[in-house]
């Protein structure tokens, strides 16, 4: 069936941004050359390689842009050159640098990377960028001994454009990695999870047209569950081209030409399209070709929304029976990174009878979203504006949007993801709803299609220390009631939660995104008993019975699904530098909890399948 639908002029405000922020979706599905393997580096921690004696960077000089250590040989004997990458070790990429060498375990600091390449055949007209899944924390990027430029945030996506950089061979790629925390940060200085460095995501050569398909959006026209409508903007020279979308598993067919500026937008009927839900999470092949591209995706469709105090998915109401992750192999004890690591955690979620995971507290790499696509996991995906931020810093703000943007550019074609979260745990104050009332607005100006929330708090009552109120004035700009709580662990015992009551100021969807005890896998004792196995089972029974008297509770994230790594967890034989509120200890195996949270899970499956 063949449509022709001519290119809106008007350039929709969500691509503006978005082409402004510059973008190369979906960048594992073009041709490119991995740099994953082997690096040489130098651990710098006074940034001798970055500050001359006065403390002046070398790179901002005027007429260089390179810094100290830039792979420089010495020509001879007598030349003085104080580094060799050549001789310097290594480590690999992808990877953190904390969990591969025993002397990096607690380092924060500046590493220089060090990776040479040969790029032999690149197609002529074609253009070349430089790829990175994400580095921690900040990033300076130099080829061949000249800068590329800077990145900032430790979970998100960049990239620069090398085609007029790169040579035929011997090509020196250095990437001085720091992790040290800001206040100014976001995060900040204090978190409960390692701040693991380095380049801790994949790095890909990416060969592109010179007019490609930089970014796009294909989804169910609001408001419609049988309408199609895909936005596509064009970077390069030739803005102005036919493009089309093609489902061919579906028969359908759809063009049009895009504007001055490089945008089109294609809407047509799906009336035959198989739906995306947990259960049967159908994707959909998409191919998106203009006269100069191609690139293919796997998207499925689907539509959430709320009403009143329902989540409705597709149109029906839905418990997120959910579990939050931190991005980490505890096996490894160290970042995850790779698709395998996404299988394992997201199909620990799956055993669990999870329909919805909470990955906190900031992005984690593009294979869980696309993998939650597959096994049928809904997601939320947060920014980790976390605990005391710097709320009226106005770089901290941008910061803030600027990490929310990269992770919406990357992420806005997965069916899976179904929450933008903005925050986690932060101090009411009126800077701070600003800030995070900025961000809502931000995250929904670049896509409305999500619901949008943040872990809130909780606070008591001076009358009556039996209750619990949330009233938190951010509430109002959200989609969803969302809030931490830990009664029975950081408050009372867990027969305290028979006598809590609830007063929630919102007539919106409730969802704990937070509840749990530390349990260390394998200790058994009696229920009363911190760190046993028993103790963690009992809340969670005990939680779970009091959570049910609240009337629009409808999701569950509870901390957490495995045992993770934190600076803060002291306790000698118990947490040694762990969290271990997991269900499954650090050495992957489950705690008597899981049962507890998949019989409930199994429980309210089975009413949902019999229905009202
Ligand atoms: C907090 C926080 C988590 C933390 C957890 C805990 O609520 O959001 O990041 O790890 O509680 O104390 O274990």
């Amino acid at each position: 069936m063949k449509l022709r639908i001519l290119a809106l002029a008007l350039l929709p405000l969500a691509l503006a941004r978005l082409e402004a922020a510059g973008s190369l979706i979906n960048a594992y599905s073009r041709q490119s050359l991995s740099l994953n393997g082997k690096w040489n580096v130098i651990v710098d921690p006074y940034e001798t390689g970055f500050y001359d004696y006065r403390y002046q960077p070398y790179d901002q000089g005027p007429d260089s842009t390179a810094a100290f250590f830039m792979d420089h040989r010495p020509a001879d004997k007598s030349e003085l050159v104080e580094y060799s990458f050549d001789r310097s070790p290594t480590l690999m990429v992808p990877g953190d640098w904390n969990s591969q060498a025993e002397k990096l375990f607690y380092y924060e600091g500046s590493v220089w990377y060090r990776r040479l390449f040969d790029i032999r055949a690149s197609r002529p007209g074609n253009r070349l960028f430089v790829y990175f899944g994400a580095a921690n924390y900040e990033a300076d990027v130099y080829l061949n001994g000249k800068k590329l430029g800077r990145h900032v945030g430790g979970f998100t996506p960049f990239f620069f454009e090398i085609t007029n950089a790169v040579k035929p061979v011997g090509n020196s790629l250095i990437v001085k990695v720091d992790n040290k925390r800001h206040r100014e940060g976001v995060p900040t200085l204090n978190t409960d999870w390692w701040n693991y460095g380095g380049l801790t995501r994949e790095v890909l050569l990416v060969q592109t047209p010179g007019t490609f398909i930089a970014q796009y959006h294909v989804g169910l026209k609001a408001g419609t569950r049988d309408r199609i409508e895909v936005t596509v903007q064009l970077d390069g020279p030739r803005k102005q081209q036919k493009v089309t979308v093609t489902l061919a598993g579906l028969g359908l067919k759809a063009e049009a030409r895009t504007d001055a500026s490089g945008v089109a937008r294609i809407e047509f009927p799906a009336a035959q399209i198989r739906l995306w839900s947990p259960e049967r999470p159908a994707l959909h092949d998409v191919v998106l070709a203009s006269e100069t591209d191609q690139i293919a995706d796997r998207i499925g469709f689907r539509t959430i929304k709320t009403a009143g105090t329902d989540i409705l998915l597709n149109d029906k109401p839905v418990f997120l029976r959910g579990i939050c992750i931190h991005e980490e192999n505890p096996m490894r004890g160290g970042r995850a990174y790779s698709v395998e690591d996404a299988r394992m955690l997201l199909g620990w979620a799956k055993e669990l009878n999870a329909n919805f995971v909470r990955l906190a507290h900031y992005p984690h790499n593009e294979h869980m979203a696309r993998v939650a696509d597959e096994l049928g996991l809904m997601v939320w995906e947060e920014i980790p504006v976390y605990w005391a931020i710097q709320w009226e810093n106005a770089d901290t703000l941008h910061l803030a949007q600027s990490q929310l943007t990269e992770l919406i550019a990357r992420d806005q074609n997965r069916a899976s993801v179904v929450v933008w979260s903005v925050a986690n745990e932060t101090p009411i104050t009126a800077e701070r709803t600003r800030f995070l009332k900025t961000l809502v607005d931000t995250a929904r100006s670049l896509d409305g299609s999500r619901l949008i929330s943040a872990a809130m708090e909780v606070h008591g009552d001076k009358q009556n220390p039996d209750l619990r109120i949330v009233d938190d004035p951010f509430g109002e700009f959200t989609d969803l009631v969302s809030f931490n709580q830990y009664i029975g662990w950081y408050d009372g015992l867990p027969d305290k939660t028979a006598r809590i009551s609830w007063s929630i100021k919102y007539k919106k969807p409730v969802v704990i995104s937070e509840f749990g005890a530390d349990a260390l896998q394998g200790w058994h004792a009696d229920a009363l008993t911190r760190f046993s196995e028993e103790y963690q089972e009992d809340l969670y029974r005990k939680t779970i019975t009091m959570l049910r008297k609240i009337p629009a509770w409808r999701g569950v994230t509870p901390w957490i699904l495995a045992d993770f790594r934190s600076p803060r967890r002291v306790l000698p034989n118990v947490q040694d530098g762990w969290n271990r509120k997991g269900l499954i200890g650090q050495n992957g195996a489950k705690k008597r909890a899981f049962a507890v949270l998949k019989s409930f899970y199994d429980e309210i499956e089975q009413r949902a399948a019999r229905g009202p």
